[in-house]
């Protein structure tokens, strides 16, 4: 299983969230690959925050042998699950779809702990609270994984 995390300038939220999977990923030995990118592509090839970076770092993960790069409609074809963080990564990620299947890709991330709830993790770049959104983020992708060996 392929899977991309998605955020709007993939150097916060979107960064903890492929080295949260990657880390469970490891842990677990999936066969699973994860990926991150942003819809803006404003901050195209530069490292994570050093926030996301020092945040993870207390949790154990290293998150520095990333780089930023923004979402292409052709990420519908190469993986098979894309995790949004909040509704507005949802409607940019979506109007690229060409096809049913695509959308169907398509989910915020957060509804993997709480389905339906259609909740965000809340854009940290100007308020803060990177502690808050690893929690929230961590949360979804053990959700995800034990989601996934209930069903294997
Ligand atoms: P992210 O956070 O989407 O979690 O990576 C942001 C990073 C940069 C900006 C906004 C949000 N920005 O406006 O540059």
């Amino acid at each position: 299983m392929n899977i991309l995390m998605v955020c709007l300038g993939n150097i916060c939220r979107s960064p903890l969230a492929e080295g949260v999977m990657q880390h469970l990923i490891d842990q677990k030995g999936l066969n699973w690959t994860v990926d991150s990118a942003g819809t803006s592509g404003f901050h195209n090839g530069a490292l994570p925050d050093m926030r996301s970076i020092a945040v993870a770092k207390d949790y154990g993960i290293d998150i520095t042998n990333q780089h930023s790069r923004k979402f292409v409609s052709e990420d519908f074809d190469r993986f098979d699950h894309i995790y949004v963080m909040d509704s507005s990564n949802y409607q940019n990620v979506v109007k690229l779809a060409r096809s049913d299947d695509h959308r169907s890709k398509v989910s915020l991330l957060l509804n993997a702990a709480e389905p339906g709830l259609n909740r965000n993790v809340p854009d940290p770049y100007y308020e803060g609270g990177f502690d808050g959104v690893y929690q929230m983020i961590d949360k979804a992708c053990k959700a995800l994984v034990s989601q996934a060996q209930v069903s294997m």
